[in-house]
Formats: structure tokens, C-alpha cells, sequence
């Protein structure tokens, strides 16, 4: 179990699935499965494509549903001249409070370097609202034995800037590449150990205080099967969830750690 000092997030990042019509129908959905005493005891957000933010957000506000809305990613500027684009200002004013930054397919089909990641971070910070700032190995990297040098990497490059109180307020997804959308999901045992070198690195960076607060969620293929297993480690704080996010079924059997069966 993570500490009680950190709230667990689970988060569904739907990717590129999803017209605004099936993203309100899902949200609301989640919001008839999941009772309010499970959403006290873990945080749930979902992060739609940005055609369906707004009517989500409109669902979630006029329900009073407790679901944080998240994005996918944006842009680092606040306006200006970059066709296409989405800025942090616009995502804040939608009342968005997460945002993921540096997904490893951000990373490797659009060329997100750690560089341009921070940069999209200190943006989303300054903007108000909270990063889930991804990071992860590739098969190649694991087999290497160099996973702990890469997430070193990623992680200080990720964070750079940022005080050790925006530090404490901020997500961290150890999600290995090899794991995302795949079907192999790494042991509980693994992905608590790349959890503690995180929170270690962290620690380093920002100090014990934002060490403690900092939540580390795990994210590769997480199902309402294997979450049980890997939210009973003591440094996971939460899960990342793509596939399984876009079934409400599923994305709440998760929320509850399993107990609420998926259909
Ligand atoms: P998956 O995706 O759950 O489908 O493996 C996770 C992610 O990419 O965040």
C-alpha cells in the first residue's frame, strides 16, 4: 500500500479514442459505477482527446462529479504562432488539472526530447495545473541492464526547474515501453523497484519532504487483474491506464483495485 500521505491517482489516458458523444457517454458511466466513498479514497482522472475536453468538463462540473479532468499533452507557449497546437492557458481555463507530458509516444513518434518535455512541464506548472510527467525503458534498454541510468536521466531533465514544493505536487509514470499496450505488464516486484529509484532521484533533486509527496504511478497494460498486485507495493502510488481506461467497466474495476469486477 502507498503511504497514507499520498492520495492514490489513477489516470486514463484514453490516447486518440474517443468522439466527444463517447467520452461523455464513458465519464458518465464511471461517474454511475464508481460511489463517492471510493472516489474519496482514490483520486480518478481521465484524459480525453481535446475535441471532447470541453463537453467533459461541462459533465463532470453540472454533475458535481469528483473526476479531475486531464489532458494528453500541449504545447509550452502560451499563444502564438504554432498551427495546430494546444497551450496550457487554454487547457487551465477548461479547469484541467493534469497533464501528461513526455509519454514515451510523444517521445518516440513525435520526437519529444527530455529538453522540450521540460520545457512543456515548467509550462503546465506555471499554468496551474499539475504534471504527470512520463518516463520509461525500452525493451533494448532493460536487456541492457541500463533502465536505472535512463529513468535517472529522464526524471532530473523532467523536473529541472521546478521547486521542491511544485516537486511534491507533481506525478511521475514509470511506464516501460515494452509494457505499453503490449499485454506484458512488468512484476509488481520490478516496477517497485524502478519506483524507489525515482522517489530516490527525487529525493536528491528536491529533497525528503518532496521525496515523501511525490506520486509515482506504474503504467504498461495495467488491468483490473494486476492492479491489486501492484498497488500493494509501497512505493506505487497510482496507475496509468490506456486500453483498459476506455471501457468504464474496466477503467472502474481498476479504480477500486479490483474489487468492482469488470463486466
Ligand atoms: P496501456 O497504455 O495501458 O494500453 O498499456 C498505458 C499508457 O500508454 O499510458
Amino acid at each position: 500500500m502507498p503511504s497514507a500521505a499520498r492520495r492514490p491517482l489513477i489516470s486514463g489516458n484514453w490516447k486518440m479514442n474517443h468522439n466527444h458523444f463517447e467520452a461523455i457517454q464513458s465519464v458518465q458511466k464511471l461517474s454511475y459505477l464508481l460511489d463517492k466513498d471510493e472516489l474519496a479514497a482514490v483520486e480518478v482522472s481521465v484524459h480525453p482527446p481535446f475535441t471532447d475536453l470541453r463537453s467533459v468538463q461541462t459533465v463532470l462540473e453540472s454533475d458535481h462529479i469528483d473526476i479531475a479532468l486531464g489532458a494528453q499533452h500541449c504545447h509550452f507557449a502560451d499563444k502564438g504562432a504554432f498551427t495546430g497546437e494546444v497551450s496550457p492557458l487554454m487547457l487551465a481555463k477548461l479547469n484541467v488539472r493534469y497533464v501528461i507530458v513526455g509519454h514515451s509516444e510523444r517521445r518516440e513518434v513525435f520526437g519529444e526530447g527530455d529538453e522540450l518535455v521540460n520545457k512543456k512541464l515548467l509550462a503546465i506548472v506555471r499554468a496551474g495545473m499539475l504534471p504527470i510527467l512520463c518516463v520509461g525503458e525500452t525493451l533494448a534498454e532493460r536487456e541492457a541492464g541500463t533502465t536505472g541510468r535512463k529513468v535517472d536521466r529522464q526524471v532530473r531533465a523532467g523536473l529541472a526547474g521546478l521547486s521542491p514544493e511544485q516537486v511534491a505536487t507533481a506525478v511521475v509514470a514509470y511506464e516501460p515501453i515494452w509494457a505499453i499496450g503490449t499485454g506484458r505488464t512488468a512484476t509488481a516486484a520490478d516496477a517497485q523497484e524502478v519506483c524507489v529509484l525515482v522517489r530516490s532521484v527525487v529525493k536528491e533533486l528536491a529533497g525528503a519532504d518532496a521525496a515523501a509527496a511525490v506520486r509515482i504511478q506504474y503504467g504498461g497494460s495495467v488491468t483490473p487483474d494486476n492492479v491489486v498486485g501492484l498497488m500493494a507495493e509501497p512505493d506505487i502510488d497510482g496507475a496509468l491506464v490506456g486500453g483498459a481506461s476506455l471501457d468504464a467497466d474496466s477503467f472502474a474495476a481498476i479504480a477500486t483495485y479490483g474489487q468492482r469486477g469488470a463486466d
